[in-house]
């Protein structure tokens, strides 16, 4: 039976959306004789019922595209009065029979609440840079980005090696370490600061002091805009903007640049610092990227064809499999101690 399918992207672009939908619209309507509508610019597109129909030859070519092409937003409708009775109403009104929500914790949580509370068979899969979403071995985009951090690493280091210097990258990825512990240990960082275990500056200083005492004349430091420096017997994120979105997140950001002035003290090396930022998320998706997201766009469509809602698709070990929404609304995955272990092989051991 033919159904019409809302797609949305919601939260932080990310590498491989438009492929997800791209395999999504190609399995839906070959197999199925489903019909496809954008739904743009995330759960604002639901509030405000804006759609346009989406058809093979609207995602032929978008193999290679980056960013999402729906337009994404942070909104989340449950800050909003009535927000939930809202969507319900203009999926009636649009004569929707199932939305495809493709984001992060805060957009797989809505398409959660709105599928239990609210009766709109929602399916998800799991996008996000940051790679922190529960329930899945990886989410699409990370391999995009922690490809970009691992470049960064390479070109920083010639420079660094020229001019005998620390130079700092400051990683996005929020309070989960998985872009600076991959993309530093792939580009060869000497010190990786996450997250997950907060540092004392002065440790860190004592560490290139170590790597300088052995002749080496540069250093190379990944740091995540979320890590925790520890201050006196305080401990602190760095923020750019103290102000929430309507799912609770400040702007992280500054961190980098407050490393390399202190490390610089300390050390007597001369220090830099870059930050990544937007510059991670943009452009096209890699090879695997492109392919995980298209397995993850063709098995949405079968997962509607049966009608099984409520459910985010996965990666577990190499297969796709569902689970259930909720486990998106649980908070978020971060690096567990064993693979923070295989970072600190590689540090300086003072
Ligand atoms: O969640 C993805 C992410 O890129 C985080 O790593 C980062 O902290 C945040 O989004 C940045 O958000 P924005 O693009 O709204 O500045």
């Amino acid at each position: 039976m033919s159904k019409k399918i809302g797609i949305l992207t919601g939260g932080g672009d990310a590498p491989g959306l438009n492929q997800v939908i791209r395999g999504a619209v190609y399995r839906g309507i070959k197999e199925y004789e489903f019909e496809f509508f954008a739904i743009e610019d995330g759960w604002k597109g639901l509030l405000d019922g804006i759609l346009h129909p989406l058809t093979i030859d609207d995602v032929r070519d978008w193999s290679f595209e980056g960013g999402s092409l729906l337009g994404s937003s942070r909104t989340n409708p449950f800050k909003h009065d009535g927000g939930g009775e809202k969507c319900r109403e203009n999926f009636e009104k649009m004569g929707l029979d199932a939305i495809i929500a493709l984001g992060g914790e805060d957009t797989l949580g809505v398409a959660y609440k709105l599928y239990s509370q609210f009766d709109i068979p929602t399916v998800g899969a799991p996008k996000t840079i940051d790679n922190d979403l529960p329930g899945t071995d990886q989410c699409f985009g990370f391999d995009t980005a922690v490809n970009r951090v691992m470049e960064a690493f390479d070109r920083i280091r010639t420079t660094a090696r020229s001019h005998h210097r620390i130079l700092v990258v400051e990683v996005m990825g929020r309070h989960a370490g998985w872009m600076t512990l991959v993309g530093g240990v792939a580009g060869g960082a000497d010190i990786i600061l996450i997250p997950e275990e907060p540092f004392n500056i002065d440790d860190v200083a004592r560490k290139l002091n170590k790597l300088k005492t052995e002749g080496r004349k540069y250093a190379l430091i990944a740091v995540s805009e979320g890590a925790k420096m520890k201050f006196a017997d305080a401990t602190d994120i760095i923020t750019q903007d103290a102000r929430v979105d309507e799912f609770g997140h400040v702007l992280l950001g500054g961190i980098g640049n407050i490393l390399a002035k202190e490390l610089q003290k300390r050390t007597g090396w001369e220090a830099r610092h870059i930050v990544l930022g937007h510059l991670q998320r943009g452009g096209a998706p890699s090879a695997f990227d492109r392919w995980f997201a298209s397995r993850l766009g063709i098995a949405l469509a079968d997962q509607i064809s049966q009608d099984n809602y409520g459910i985010m698709l996965v990666l577990k070990g190499s297969a796709i499999v569902p689970v259930s929404l909720e486990e998106a609304a649980n908070g978020i995955r971060t690096v567990p101690e064993n693979i923070i272990e295989i970072a600190k092989i590689f540090e300086p051991h003072p």
